[in-house]
């Protein structure tokens, strides 16, 4: 196999709590280009904090980062911020990372003029990079408020996307929206994927939109990685009792004869 376009390598951020300890506690893992690797795990697991020390949120207290060939937390300064475009973020709701005064048009032009583009370039750019998440072009003069939360969610998407990043985090991109809405974004994702061959490491609780759109799995307990595999290795036969009792709390998801492409 060629080199993985991430590896993590026991990567650890504690915070202090009580007699004891919580956040991510050695996690080793690695997604490959154009894989969509899954994070699960219950509340307080340490998913965001994984995201916020790969993103460089937050600072690692040990472990390394090699992304894209590169020694990933040793990155500062300036060369880190010409970087952070190879790696993206989209979060659950953007409402709280967009300027509320901000138009749609606004928001997604700040990430081609940090690119240097001239204004005529960057209004072309702002068209495709909308059509290219499905949004019509009459939404381009609203607020963040002013549209549904899918709506915003494809702004942000197409925010991220604007750098063209090589790695996509998505925290629980889809967990604020509702089913059928749900079902369009994760769509989205993997034409996005298909068309751009970017990497996914996809951050959720939620193991049936999990086994929609992961190739793998990583299951956080407490910091660790208990289990991964394969989704429907996994999700089929768990061999950790964490996992085991995530999918009894999901029964729909042992009924035969779903794949994961299933909308
Ligand atoms: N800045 C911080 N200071 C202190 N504790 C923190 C901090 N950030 C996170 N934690 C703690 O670390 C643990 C992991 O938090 P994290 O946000 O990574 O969980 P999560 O898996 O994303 O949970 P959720 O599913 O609720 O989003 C939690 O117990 C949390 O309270
Ligand atoms: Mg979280």
């Amino acid at each position: 196999m060629s080199t993985p376009l991430l590896t993590v390598q026991n990567l650890r951020k504690l915070y202090s709590r009580g007699t004891g300890s919580v956040g991510l506690d050695g996690v080793s893992f690695s997604v490959a280009a154009g894989e969509t690797v899954a994070l699960v795990g219950e509340s307080g697991s340490g998913k965001t904090t994984c995201a916020r020390l790969l993103t460089r949120l937050i600072e690692a207290e040990g472990g390394a980062v090699q992304f894209g060939g590169v020694d990933w937390l040793a990155m500062r300064g300036e060369a880190l911020r010409h970087a952070r475009g190879r790696l993206q973020m989209v979060f659950q709701d953007p409402i709280a990372a967009f300027n509320p005064r901000a138009s749609l048009r606004r928001l997604l032009s700040d990430p081609f003029r940090l690119q240097g583009l001239g204004r005529q370039e960057i209004a072309a750019r702002v068209r495709d990079a909308f059509q290219e998440v499905g949004l019509p072009d009459t939404l381009l003069d609203r607020l963040p408020h002013e549209v549904s939360g899918g709506q915003r969610q494809r702004v942000a998407i197409a925010r991220a996307l604007a750098s063209k990043p090589e790695l996509l985090i998505l925290d629980e991109p889809v967990s604020a929206l509702d089913v059928s809405v749900r079902a369009q974004i994760l769509n989205l994702l993997r034409r996005l994927q298909r068309d751009r061959g970017c990497g996914y490491l996809f951050i959720s609780h939620d193991l049936a939109v999990v086994r929609a759109i992961a190739d793998r799995i990583l299951v956080l307990h407490q910091g660790r990685i208990v289990e991964e595999g394969d989704t429907e290795t996994v999700l089929a036969d768990p061999r950790h009792p964490y996992t085991q009792s995530l999918i009894a709390a999901v029964p729909r998801l042992i009924e035969p004869g779903r794949t994961h492409h299933d909308g």
